[in-house]
């Protein structure tokens, strides 16, 4: 059940520690993150467009000619875990700047009816920190909702839309979104984002060096028998698959018995934490095919007992004046009998 207000979440403990705006140092750098050919070359021209655009608008002055439209947009769609939160964190790095997260799902549902104030309050805070502002999770906000069944919603999210169009015109730095579907934006965003970066999911290639950055290069006790190469052939996986395999194949390891200096992560300890990873994303899908089926006949039934309510209703107004004419009808008969029997 979705939590609607701070108060809920507070005592539900739901939402701790992940805030919906926060500020973040950059660690990660783009050597961290391994991406296909292709997908990096456009991360590369995203790049360029950020540090050109720089040159041009601030050393060469051309902001104050030229002083709205300045916001450099990027839309990173894929799937999940494939690394489009660390490439924007890698990208803030790389400029030196920090990176301003937006959660879109935490922010909607915590400040249900002051969503497009948050808005514009994220874009104050990026100006101020000129930091790179990322909005994480974004396909609510930039997608067309008007498809919305719920009227006050529907109104608050077109809102949203149109903020958001606002305060990009007026901001000059970087803006990330990140989205899970690329396509069902809605129309005016897409015009305003004028660089899409298709994350992919990663080819055995890739997924070999993912593999080998998930682990650190000094500290991290690999056992010899431990083959990335093997494990990026057999499991066809996002990255963020790999790195949640790796770390319970590491907690798996650290649990065994023995002095902590000779625990080593072995090969059998990344497959059976692989398994397990994979294991539960079919739990996952089942039980969120289980819900959509359970939401459809439920929605069902709804439709179904609405309809027949208002049948019943339906028929106790049309029926009740019509047994009440009946009713009248056969005493006034009986009356009539009774006069003249008398
Ligand atoms: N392309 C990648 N290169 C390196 N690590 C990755 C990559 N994709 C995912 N990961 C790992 O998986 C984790 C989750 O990825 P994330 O960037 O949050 O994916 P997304 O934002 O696309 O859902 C990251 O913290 C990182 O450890
Ligand atoms: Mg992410």
């Amino acid at each position: 059940m979705p939590v609607q207000n701070p108060l809920a979440r507070l005592l539900t403990g739901l939402g701790v520690g992940s805030r919906p705006l926060e500020p973040i140092v950059p660690r990660r750098t783009l050597d961290d993150v391994i991406l296909p050919p292709a997908t990096r070359r456009a991360v590369d021209l995203a790049l360029v467009q950020v540090t050109s655009r720089d040159l041009i608008f601030r050393q060469w002055g051309l902001a104050e000619r030229h002083p709205t439209g300045l916001a450099l947009a990027f839309n990173f769609a894929g799937p999940p875990g494939t690394g489009k939160t660390i490439c924007a964190e890698a990208i803030a790095h790389t400029l030196g700047r920090r990176l301003l997260v937006v959660r879109y799902a935490e922010l909607e549902s915590m400040w249900m009816g002051e969503t497009p104030k948050q808005v514009v309050a994220a874009f104050r805070t990026a100006r101020e920190e000129q930091a790179v502002l990322f909005f994480d999770e974004a396909d609510a906000v930039a997608s067309r909702r008007s498809t919305l069944l719920d009227q006050a919603a529907a109104r608050e999210a077109n809102t949203v839309v149109s903020v958001l169009l606002q305060e990009l015109e007026a901001f000059d730095g970087v803006v990330i979104f990140a989205t899970n579907l690329a396509t069902n934006l809605d129309p005016a965003f897409e015009r305003r984002v004028r660089t899409h970066v298709r994350f992919e999911q990663p080819g055995p290639v890739e997924r070999e060096a993912i593999w080998r950055v998930q682990v650190h290069p000094r500290f991290t006790p690999l056992a010899a028998d431990v083959d990335f190469g093997a494990l990026a052939a057999r499991h066809a996986v996002s990255g963020g698959d790999i790195r949640n395999a790796v770390l319970k194949a590491a907690l798996a390891a650290a649990a065994e018995p023995g002095p902590d200096d000779r625990k080593r992560i072995h090969q059998r300890h990344l497959e059976a934490g692989m398994a397990e990873v994979i294991a539960a994303k079919a739990v996952m899908r089942q039980s969120l095919f289980d819900d959509e089926a359970g939401h459809g006949r439920g929605a069902a039934d709804r439709s179904l007992s609405t309809s027949g309510w208002l049948a019943a209703a339906a028929l106790r107004g049309s029926l009740a004046p019509l047994a009440l004419a009946g009713l009248s009808l056969l005493v006034a008969t009986a009356a009539l009998v009774v006069a003249l029997l008398c």
